[in-house]
């Protein structure tokens, strides 16, 4: 064994986007790319001598031989301490869980999330600090620096480490550590919420499916929903991560997760559904022929967070990213706690959850999380309903038309429009932004516009700014556009529209989506002209 130095040379396109450096796995597969990013990535961290790294993925393609490759490297920089998860894998609120557990220094995250794996999809990696969460953009930008300028990395010749058994091994002066995916992820959900009510309500034949989408929630979701909450075999389905997700697209949203969906509007569907992603932070919450938006879920939560014993002591503050509804908001106000509007990408939730000012946070992306860790977290957000389900023994549906009741229905939807050329959506945000002026005062397809603004956000902790952060049409009447071009996608550009209206009427809640919001999508229509720009009639996808 010898630690060696390789010369290089500078790669283009290694910034990280919204979420880590995605990329197709034949990228990631050229010589050196691979290599280059994690020697700019320990660069940028400076002395790792002595420190722990936790190491693990979604356990897509390529995610075995990217491992072996960072422990060569990680040895080479001088880690005392390397955490894998057994098989490689970890999901991402894992890693999060593990790193603060075990005071690591941080962690890799290999994973695109929900793009598609195999050897023709997607791959990522994402560096996470030690309070668990994403590097912030300080951190992602000099990562991005270094690698346009690297000349070597260093990388150990040993052999490969067998990491599909839990226990310890040696490379160099590192010790490497096998351990379960996971045990501390299962403890500390136990903590959270009240296990010996959800027990009881598996045990009064409650049914539940839940949908592994064939990645990494699989494993999590058996030990904890099938094994320590008794729920019977067979509730977690396509529950083995697969290299491919077996072909799917590992997106738990109504368009993807079809299966599941169908399976809910059958006349003898579970009680409750839900689905993860492919790194296991997303959720998707489903009831019988009812899905649950996102930006309701976290709403819903925030309204009802005192049923977990984790949550009880109540909660600082919320946050959500700019394009999520406004329905967390009413909560916020009605517990008189403060709402926090951050960009899109859960980078920005860190500070605010390190210095305590929130305790819940979400995206409409099918996102939520809190306080426990640093990532969004799928199983918990069903874990959480879960418990709030055998806290009031109601079933979905009442409890999200209570509490549109209560508070208002924000109705929402997100119209993607995928794949679009990158220079046409540039375009358009570009037309946009010099429309945006001259649009306070105009009336929209009778929504009167009150204000237009590209969001620009200054984190209220450390002062840092972030600018173009999506254009935003707020109406008068309390409905909005959102328009921002995505930061994930591999090909082209992807245009996201999203589209928001608040009614207050029960009598009106319980119109199709779409239908409800037809004059805002027209309106978003007549503003950008999206089909001129981008040659779209329709979009991709719609959530
Ligand atoms: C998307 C979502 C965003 C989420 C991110 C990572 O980013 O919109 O909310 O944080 O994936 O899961 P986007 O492609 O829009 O930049
Ligand atoms: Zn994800």
């Amino acid at each position: 064994m010898a630690i060696q130095t390789i010369t290089t040379h500078p790669i283009p396109g290694q910034r990280p986007g919204t979420s880590g450096l995605r990329k197709k796995v034949g990228t990631f597969q050229q010589p050196h790319y691979l290599e280059n990013f994690i020697q700019s990535v320990f660069y940028t961290l400076g002395d790792c001598e002595g420190k722990t790294l936790v190491l693990g993925g979604d356990g897509r393609y390529h995610n075995r031989a990217a491992i072996q490759t960072i422990l060569r490297m990680a040895a080479a920089h001088g880690y005392a301490r390397v955490l894998v998860g057994r098989g490689g894998i970890l999901s991402t609120p894992a890693v999060s869980c593990v790193i603060r557990k075990h005071q690591a220094s941080g962690g890799i995250v290999l994973s695109a999330s929900h793009n598609p794996g195999g050897p023709d999809g997607d791959f990522g990696i994402k560096y996470n600090i030690a309070a668990g969460g994403p590097a912030p953009e300080s951190v992602t930008e000099a990562i991005f620096h270094h690698s346009e300028t690297i000349t070597q990395y260093r990388i150990s010749d040993a052999a490969d480490i067998d990491i599909d058994r839990v226990g310890s091994g040696q490379m160099e002066q590192m010790r490497i550590e096998v351990i379960d995916p996971v045990a501390d992820y299962a403890e500390l959900m136990q903590r959270l919420f009240d296990f010996g009510a959800i027990r009881k309500l598996f045990a009064g034949g409650f049914t539940m499916r839940f949908d592994g989408m064939s990645a990494v929630s699989g494993p999590y979701a058996k030990a904890i929903i099938e094994g320590m909450l008794g729920a019977p075999a067979g509730t977690v389905i396509n529950g083995e991560p697969l290299e491919d997700f077996g072909g799917h697209h590992p997106d738990p949203n109504p368009v993807n997760a079809a299966q599941l969906i169908a399976l809910m509007a059958e006349d003898d569907a579970p009680d409750f559904g839900a689905a993860s992603d492919g790194d296991g932070d997303r959720n998707m919450i489903v009831g019988r022929r009812f899905d649950v938006t996102p930006s309701d879920s976290l709403a819903i939560l925030a309204a009802n967070s005192g049923v977990a014993p984790g949550y009880r002591a109540g909660l600082k503050g919320i946050a959500r990213s700019m394009p999520t509804s406004r329905a967390a908001d009413r909560v916020a106000e009605a517990l008189g706690i403060p709402c926090y509007e951050t960009p899109t990408g859960w980078k920005y939730f860190g500070t605010l959850l390190d210095a305590g000012l929130a305790t819940l946070c979400g995206e409409e992306s099918y996102g939520t999380g809190s306080d426990h860790i640093r990532e969004k977290d799928g199983l918990w957000a069903v874990l959480f309903w879960l418990n709030l389900l055998a806290a009031t023994g109601k079933p979905v549906e009442e409890i999200v038309a209570a509490h549109w009741a209560r508070f208002g229905r924000n109705y929402y939807s997100r119209h993607d429009y995928e794949a679009v050329d990158a220079e046409a959506a540039r375009l358009l945000m570009a037309d946009l932004r010099i429309k945006l002026p001259v649009l306070a005062g105009t009336v929209l397809n009778t929504h009167e516009v009150d204000f237009a603004d590209d969001f620009a956000y200054t984190d209220p902790v450390d002062g840092s700014s972030a600018q173009q952060q999506g254009v935003r049409i707020v109406m008068k009447d309390g409905s909005r556009i959102v328009y921002r071009l995505s930061g994930t996608g591999t090909e082209g550009a992807t245009l996201r529209v999203y589209l928001e209206l608040h009614e207050a009427d029960p009598a009106q809640h319980h119109r199709p989506t779409q239908q409800a919001l037809a004059s805002l999508i027209a309106a978003a229509e007549s503003v950008a002209s999206i089909a001129m720009h981008t040659g779209r009639a329709t979009p991709t996808v719609i959530t």
